[in-house]
């Protein structure tokens, strides 16, 4: 029996040290060591297979070895790239109860119709439960094998007998391995399970799909170094509140990263959205005060986004902001720009800002939406209708030009939008057919061109 020994290996970088420190060596963050208990291997595989290695000449390397298999769910195709890479392992991470079971289940159910069998391990549920999840996503194949099981050895005993077209291992956190002593879901056990399905991935050819739970920050629970080993690492965002959910690519071996699906959850499970700005907009009011449209790119694709903004009097107290679905500071900058550029008066206001649907807005182009959505609320003037809003505000008040403005405005202009308020651009841009452009300097104009007259009697 090889000796155990505690070692401190760090979240965030994977390097290991002997003794616990406040600060990790390698990469300089801070708290990031846990405590791990490790079985020393008598020669590790990763040695072996160096040994047994010889270099190639790049240009003699067969290239014809890369097999994708379409996935006939076209949202969750695109950000795979193209479709599943045969021996490829891949990670779904993100917030508890957001669907990545059902996302999974749904793969596994429409893969068994291109594969000879799908095998689905849970180590969270019981094949009662998946087939319960199973009835309300759709029907049920012949050829869709499920196991409860957490022991990794267990796990690819079976996948190596039964060799399906694909696995799925649901989560990561929940299996381990015998030849680590510490808990499952604890930093080692983690590492040495996904090392252990990426060997097995890798040998057969069988790709792997893992769920990882996500941490209150955000990021895959586990070493970040779980991030580096997998080829692909999806997220799947959106809360359990909204029905819509993003499906992005933080990382992936075989494709771009810029890609993103957008689906919708609803009692059959999870569907596509194959219009996502006509989805996001469907339940918008008219001629609303404090709600305006902006143009946002998600990868590629450029969306239409609903954004509200609300001011009320805050009486005595500190005037409080409420960014939902945007950044915090972002919704500070802009509330001072509007005070000290625009002369809006929001000292005594409390400002609350949403977007729409669930979605977060991180990008700048959406910050002239936001801006007028909050003039918007103060002044009681509603923007005018089909009016389009995009632009980068800046601290002089000037409004930024931003990238693609061109593809922003053409997928206004198809869901009937016919005016736009955007910056000047140092190259001329043509406006789409059936859309007038208002291009502006600075944020005081943009507001002026976009509100409409106050409504009678206010
Ligand atoms: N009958 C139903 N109709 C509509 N939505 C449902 C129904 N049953 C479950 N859901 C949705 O499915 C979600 C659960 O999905 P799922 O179990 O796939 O999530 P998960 O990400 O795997 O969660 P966990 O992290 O707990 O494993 C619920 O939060 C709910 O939104
Ligand atoms: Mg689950």
């Amino acid at each position: 029996m090889p000796r155990t020994r505690t070692i401190y290996v760090c979240n965030s970088c994977g390097a290991t040290s002997l003794k616990w420190q406040g600060r990790c060596t390698e990469c300089g963050q801070w708290n990031t060591l846990v405590e791990t208990v490790e079985a020393p291997r008598a020669s590790s595989p990763a040695a072996t297979a160096l040994r047994a290695a010889r270099p190639q000449q790049l240009s003699s390397v067969e290239t014809n070895g890369i097999a994708r298999t379409p996935v006939p769910i076209t949202e969750l195709n695109r950000v795979l790239g193209g479709g599943i890479v045969s021996g490829s392992l891949v990670l779904i991470g993100g917030d508890p109860g957001v669907g990545k079971s059902t996302l999974l289940l749904q793969l596994s159910e429409v893969m068994c119709a291109s594969m000879p069998s799908v095998l689905y391990v849970s180590g969270e549920e019981s094949t009662q439960q998946i087939r319960l999840r199973a009835s309300r996503t759709g029907r049920i194949p012949d050829n869709l094998w499920v196991l409860a099981e957490t022991n990794v050895e267990a796990i690819l005993d079976h996948v190596e007998q039964s060799r399906p077209g694909l696995a799925v291992v649901d989560s990561i956190q929940t299996v381990y391995s015998e030849g680590v002593e510490s808990a499952a879901g604890g930093v080692s056990q983690v590492r040495e399970c996904t090392m252990a399905l990426m060997r097995a991935a890798k040998s057969t050819g069988i790709p792997i799909f893992l769920v990882g739970h996500v941490t209150k920050e955000g990021e895959i629970a586990g070493p970040r170094v779980l991030e580096h080993i997998v080829d692909t690492v999806l997220y799947l965002e959106g809360d359990r509140f909204h029905q819509y959910r993003l499906l992005r690519a933080a990382k992936n071996r075989f494709g771009s990263t810029n890609e993103v699906g957008v689906f919708e959850m609803t009692q059959e499970g999870l569907t596509e959205v194959p219009n996502p700005s006509e989805a996001f907009l469907s339940e918008r009011p008219e001629d609303t005060v404090g709600s305006t449209v902006g143009v946002v790119m998600e990868g590629t694709r450029p969306l239409l986004v609903e954004v509200q903004a609300l001011t009320s009097y805050a009486g005595s107290g500190v005037p409080r902001r409420t960014a939902n679905g945007l950044d915090y500071s972002r919704l500070l900058l802009l509330a001072a720009v509007l005070g000290k550029r625009v002369g809006l008066k929001l000292s005594d206001q409390d400002v609350y800002a949403n977007v729409v649907g669930g979605l977060r807005l991180d990008e700048p182009a959406a910050d002239l939406a936001v801006a007028v959505a909050i003039a918007s609320s103060a002044s009681n003037r509603a923007v005018h209708p089909e009016t389009v809003l995009v632009g980068e505000v800046g601290l002089s008040g000037e409004l930024r030009s931003v990238s693609q403005l061109d593809r922003r405005l053409a997928e206004a202009a198809k869901l009937g939008f016919t005016r736009a308020v955007c910056p000047r651009t140092p190259r001329s841009l043509s406006a789409p057919e059936g859309m007038q452009l208002v291009q502006v300097r600075t944020l005081a104009e943009a507001i002026a061109r976009s509100l409409a007259s106050p409504r009678a009697g206010e």
